[in-house]
């Protein structure tokens, strides 16, 4: 029998501190769903101690899940451990995270305290913390630079205190893969109550070795994985929970544990993260990717038809990839749009939210004759991600471009409730849409990243557009979706202002910085 190896995702704090990927609690607990579907055994909701809401969207995801395990970070402090078991309180299973930087750089130029003051301070919130939970865990920040000596000691400590997940971050992804899994090793043998409790391995990816970091830690004795659905997290993203999973499934024959996850749900997973944030997946991205199953060089189908594990190692279904099939159409009545928004987890609150749904599924059914699952999760994204006042609302556009003339862009907006039109020009249709934008809403932001996907297979496809915009030091970004991508463009250029107008800074429980 193997080990069982824990999947602790951790999207929707550590993934959601990356600029612009802020999620509200509705789209937290979306998400959430999908993560329980997918099995994962431990869900970080996020950091209560951040804000009023941040702290509601914890307590609304442990209110909603129930198979998985909900955890609250919290900084070693006895406000942000209160508010974190405040958060979790009412999940079924609960779970207090606390941390504390230990490497001499942080512990001197950070939190400006001793060695010995930290180790007090983790002590102190690991046992403030099982006051309220029995499951405890306590990460060591920037493990990857500390002194072993000293982990040894904060560790066993900890451990002491009632900790019973320990967890070794390499918090800036600087460590090599043959180091970090030597060094699990001898911190696994060094710390004498080491069998009380569970080692845990969270990487970033800075260098590109997220992955292969958190896979030597495992093979060194890690029984958990914090890591993030497509990698998103702060600069260059987490361990990816996709990769991290497929590797131990599919080389059984090297690593001595497996997990419970169900990998069909990989793929709807990764594609609600990416639809949410707006943060797109690269073509050849390992498991999720477009590109990633498919065997486009003449060779490689040869070999791929005449006998499948020439060139595959896994199977496209077996993460998710069959699923996204012809689901309804132009003829598909409401019955039939609520079941099957019913099986990708989406539920109506009241008639009202299905009609207008539904309403929204017809006119893209008139535009676009065969509706996948894909096209259904967008159109609940663009619904989750509309701020409640929103302030900018799209009403029309009308575009015109010849080879060789001025673009122009003629477009209608509701703004601060009054119909406003513009008029402008650009180099090219989306520039000049923009440009009608400014003039309506003028402001100081620039966007820094515009990017399109094709959501499904097709020219027909709806074009999914992100836009991030910054503003004043802070970073959103709008998502929009339309078979026309000058409209989905807008769409997302709005629904960027609409964020920009109603978010709030965020405050980072790391750097301690608010943006
Ligand atoms: O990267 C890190 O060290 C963290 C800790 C809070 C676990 O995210
Ligand atoms: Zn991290």
């Amino acid at each position: 029998m193997n080990d069982r190896l824990y999947i602790f995702d951790t999207t929707l704090r550590d993934g959601e501190q990356s600029p612009g990927a802020s999620m509200t609690a509705a789209e937290k607990v979306r998400i959430a769903r999908q993560l329980e579907k997918l099995q994962v055994d431990i869900i970080e909701a996020g950091f209560p101690a951040a804000s009023e809401g941040d702290s509601e969207a914890v307590k609304m995801v442990a209110k909603e899940i129930s198979d998985s395990r909900i955890c609250a970070l919290a900084r070693a402090n006895p406000g942000d451990v209160e508010k974190a078991a405040e958060a979790v309180k009412n999940a079924n299973a609960a779970r207090i995270h606390t941390f504390i930087a230990t490497s001499p750089i942080h512990m001197k130029a950070k939190l400006r305290m001793s060695p010995e003051d930290v180790l007090e301070k983790a002590v102190n919130a690991v046992r403030q913390a099982r006051d309220s939970v029995e499951d405890v865990e306590f990460s060591a920040e920037d493990a990857g630079r500390s002194d072993e000596d000293f982990l040894c000691r904060i560790f066993e400590a900890v451990i002491h205190a009632g900790a019973r997940t320990v967890n070794i971050p390499d918090t800036v992804g600087y460590t090599m893969p043959h180091q970090f899994g030597e060094m699990f090793n001898r911190l696994m043998n060094r710390i004498p109550n080491a069998d009380q409790a569970t080692f845990s391995v969270h990487c970033h990816n800075d260098l590109g070795v997220a992955v292969a970091n958190s896979l030597a830690a495992v093979q060194a004795g890690a029984r958990q994985v914090e890591c993030t659905i497509n990698g998103l997290g702060e600069r260059a993203g987490n361990a990816s929970l996709e990769e991290v999973v497929m590797a131990v499934r599919t080389r059984q024959d090297v690593f001595s544990c497996d997990t419970a996850i169900d990998t069909a749900q990989i793929l709807p997973a990764s594609r609600m993260v990416s639809s949410v944030t707006g943060f797109p997946v690269q073509p050849n991205k390992a498991i999720v990717g477009a590109n990633a199953f498919a065997h486009e060089a003449g060779i490689h189908q040869d070999g791929v038809l005449k006998q499948r594990d020439t060139y595959e190692i896994m199977r496209a279904e077996d993460v998710g990839w069959s699923a996204n099939q012809i689901v309804l159409g132009k003829h598909s009545g409401r019955t039939a749009f609520r079941e099957r928004m019913a099986s990708l987890g989406i539920e109506f609150s009241s008639d009202v939210e299905l009609n207008a749904a539904f309403g929204r599924f017809k006119d893209l059914a008139d535009k676009k004759h065969e509706i996948f699952d894909d096209d259904l999760q967008v159109l609940v994204s663009e619904d989750t991600s509309k701020e409640e006042n929103e302030v900018v609302r799209f009403i029309g556009l009308k575009t015109m471009a010849e080879t060789g003339g001025i673009p122009v862009a003629e477009l209608s907006l509701e703004f601060n409730g009054q119909p406003r039109s513009s008029s402008a020009n650009g180099d090219g249709l989306v520039d000049a849409a923009f440009q009608a934008v400014e003039e309506i809403v003028p402001g100081t932001r620039n966007v820094i990243l515009y990017s399109v996907n094709a959501i499904t297979e097709g020219s027909d496809s709806q074009g999914e557009v992100s836009v991030r915009l910054q503003e004043e030091g802070r970073i959103v970004n709008g998502q929009g979706a339309d078979t026309d991508i000058v409209v989905a463009s807008v769409k997302a250029y709005i629904n960027g202002l609409n964020k920009l107008q109603a978010a709030p800074h965020r405050f980072n429980p790391q750097s301690g910085e608010t943006v």
